[in-house]
């Protein structure tokens, strides 16, 4: 009994909120600065992509529905960002919050599952950016050929292309390119011209009749070999193009008021990316028929179906720039929440060392780029991102439930921003968060459990007799 609950003690040892970190970044970001991190960060494959694929396959023309029902999840899931981010602070994100609010283990799981949602988005990303990159080859008559950018289950051998944007931006971080606010607001900007471009020629060649059947699978079937069709199935999957507003909580230390920027950051990027979508996804399906969406570039497909040839290739240029900032930022996030696990003891600190020459923590950036890099050569894009989203589904109920236990246990902390209606706003939070993971096959569940095991074994292994906690 003794053993037993000196074991609980253990693993649910909490850090207080005064011992988090305080940065010796410089404190340059504002409201604005956070707002254009957020969209550069947000807007990528989802909606360059998997708008596509999820018209084609699972909603028809109601992906418009989709956005909007996952986009509402995260907008409750936002909020519940933007209170922990104000009052408990630190780069690590949701695993530094939960190490407050609920304790050690809780705090590990969270941060197992951001390393699979930050690694596995790279990959998935990475294999946007392929699709849009050998179609610009094929413009000039350097395709390659399927079996070169195509993974073993879709019928190539390797995505080559994806496989190898992984091992460039290696490199960069590797000579310590951080991406800076300036880079970051002009490919922002890029990213968003391509999609003024796109909106600009799309709204004139509407065909309303591409908008019947408006709703080809209702909301919610599961087919005979298991896939899952609907609007609700879709929203699971474009799900992904909302991934990254949380990385907007990871600058905490660099901005310059925190407390009431981030939460505007936070907040504002993802309202803007929503409108974005659902104008976007509007218009896609309204120009072409649905089903001819399930290509691996479908904007730029779309636009030359309907004679625009230049719009593709100038929108196609903008999303591979875009599509590579958002790789680099969530490849930097991915060894920062490394750092802070391996700051805090629960990974080994041979990952945390950091070259001396070139000042960057080599050896975490490439022994990810190297797992990265492989994963995107030879798993498809869709799986990817339902593993992403499951892990990120899974982060956000448990921030939600953070500002429900943190009120109870801490009512007097400071919060600068109020997740308002609580404990009712981030109920709904976790509700469709939750309902959001309950709609996605059965197959990425199995993935996701065997790496929430993993993680498990690890912490028991590892990280209990690691942790700083247990020698402080
Ligand atoms: N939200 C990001 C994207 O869609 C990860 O590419």
């Amino acid at each position: 009994m003794h053993v037993l609950a000196n074991l609980f003690k253990k693993v649910f040892r909490t850090k207080s909120v005064s011992s988090k970190e305080t940065g010796e970044l410089k404190r340059c970001l504002s409201a604005f600065d956070l707002t254009l991190l957020g969209v550069g960060a947000i807007i990528g494959t989802g909606i360059f992509v998997l708008t596509g694929i999820a018209a084609a396959n699972q909603a028809g023309p109601a992906v418009i529905l989709s956005f909007i029902v996952s986009g509402t999840a995260c907008a409750f899931a936002a909020l519940a960002y933007a209170e922990l981010a104000a009052s408990v602070g630190g780069c690590g994100s949701a695993y530094g919050y939960s190490y407050v609010a609920f304790g050690e283990i809780v705090a590990w799981i969270i941060g197992w599952i951001l390393l699979l949602e930050y690694s596995v988005s790279v990959a998935a990303v990475a294999n946007g950016w392929s699709g849009y990159f050998n179609n610009a080859l094929h413009a000039v008559g350097l395709g390659l050929p399927d079996v070169l950018t195509k993974s073993p289950e879709l019928g190539g051998i390797i995505n080559l292309p994806a496989s190898l944007i992984i091992l460039i931006l290696m490199g960069m971080l590797i000579k310590g390119a951080k991406q800076s606010a300036q880079l970051n607001t002009a490919m922002v900007f890029v990213k968003l011209l391509a999609i003024i471009i796109f909106v600009g020629v799309a709204m004139f060649n509407v065909h309303p009749e591409n908008w019947h059947p408006f709703m080809p699978y209702g909301w919610f079937n599961t087919l005979p070999d298991g896939k899952t069709v609907g609007v609700l199935a879709g929203a699971s999957l474009v799900f992904f193009a909302y991934v990254g507003f949380d990385a907007v909580s990871t600058a905490v230390e660099e901005a310059k008021d925190p407390q009431r920027d981030v939460p505007i950051g936070i907040i504002s990027s993802l309202a803007f990316c929503t409108i974005i979508y659902v104008i976007v996804a509007g218009l896609l399906t309204g120009i072409v028929p649905y089903n001819t969406l399930g290509v691996d570039h479908p904007v730029a497909f779309a636009l030359e179906s309907i004679g625009y040839n230049w719009a593709s290739a100038l929108v196609s240029t903008g999303v591979i720039a875009g599509l590579t900032t958002v790789m680099l930022v969530l490849y930097y996030g991915l060894t920062r929440i490394i750092l802070a696990m391996s700051r805090d003891g629960l990974i080994t600190p041979y990952l945390s060392h950091v070259n001396p020459n070139t000042q960057t923590p080599i050896r975490v950036i490439i022994i990810t780029g190297l797992i990265m890099s492989t994963a995107a050569g030879l798993v498809p894009l869709g799986a990817l991102a339902e593993l992403v989203n499951i892990g990120t589904l899974a982060a956000f109920v448990l921030v939600c439930l953070g500002v429900i236990v943190l009120r109870k246990r801490q009512p007097d902390l400071p919060r600068p921003f109020k997740n308002p209606f609580t404990p009712l706003f981030p109920a709904l939070g976790m509700l469709s968060c939750g309902a959001l993971m309950d709609f996605l096959p059965q197959q990425t569940w199995t993935r996701f459990l065997m790496w929430l095991g993993l993680g498990v074994v690890i912490y028991f292994v590892y990280s209990i007799r690691h942790s700083k906690l247990s020698k402080s």
